[in-house]
């Protein structure tokens, strides 16, 4: 579970974050939509403790999170969208990065536990041997997934994950962020601005405008919203011609 309250976050005297609320219960998946540069970012980077927010409270898997920094991190996984693996390691030392740094004692083979995680994102254990340039976009994200899932975090946190990918990979890429959610109970928070997949990946959308989220409901309540922006930015993804005025 996500509980963020009353957050706000100040970059020198610009208010990015106006007094976020947002829960996101066990096992669910939420998804953060808004214009560039409106700070979902920095939202995220509140609830991973990459950065320490100006004000308010948020509370992961029931730790608090702004008096517990290190222990927030450890009950996360991130897949930042620049988050490039490691172009000098195999894909196995690419998963088992985080592992290493991170476990103390080892409850599981490195090679069971490298199987097991290519496993649960659609890899097989052959790919381990693979460098990150012998890899396709789509099979690169299943990866940093992989990385990111090794250390059986209670929560995700992916940051417009499949941003650049061809339709049916950003299919493929959904489908896998649900299903680990579904599967392993896996409070999931998703950057995304696609809207055909923020529909079918959501049980909770919210929306982030002039620092405010502005809406928070299921996707059926998005899709019928009479907000402006949140109808404009559904009819202009659904648009197949233009109204040429000039
Ligand atoms: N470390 C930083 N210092 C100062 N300003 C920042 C910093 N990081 C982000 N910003 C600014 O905060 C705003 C929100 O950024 P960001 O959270 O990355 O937006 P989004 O992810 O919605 O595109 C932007 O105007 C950005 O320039
Ligand atoms: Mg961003």
């Amino acid at each position: 579970m996500i509980e963020i309250k009353n957050l706000s976050h100040q970059f020198g005297p610009r208010l990015i974050l106006d007094n976020i609320n947002l829960n996101v219960p066990v096992g669910k998946v939420a998804t953060i939509m808004g214009s560039s540069g409106g700070g979902k970012t920095t939202l995220l980077k509140c609830v991973s403790r990459l950065l320490t927010p100006t004000n308010g409270e948020i509370t992961v898997d029931g730790l608090n999170a702004i008096e517990d920094p290190e222990g927030t991190r450890r009950k996360m996984g991130m897949v930042f969208q620049s988050a490039a693996l490691f172009d000098f390691m195999t894909v196995t030392e690419n998963v088992l990065f985080g592992v290493r740094r991170h476990k103390t004692e080892k409850e599981k083979s490195e090679k069971d536990l490298v199987a097991e995680v290519l496993e649960d994102v659609g890899l097989t254990p052959d790919a381990g041997k693979l460098m990150p340039s012998e890899l396709s976009g789509g099979m690169r994200k299943r990866v940093g997934i992989a990385r990111a899932i090794a250390l059986r975090p209670k929560v995700m946190l992916y940051d417009e994950p499949t941003t650049g990918l061809d339709p049916v990979t950003t299919y493929v890429i959904d489908e896998l962020m649900v299903r680990l959610a579904r599967t392993q109970g896996i409070t999931t928070l998703i950057v995304s601005h696609d809207v055909s997949s923020v529909l079918r990946v959501s049980d909770q959308i919210a929306f982030l405008t002039g620092g405010k989220l502005v809406f928070d409901g299921t996707p059926a309540d998005f899709e019928t919203s009479t907000q402006p922006e949140i109808q404009e930015i559904i009819q202009k993804s659904r648009a197949t011609e233009f109204v040429l005025t000039h």
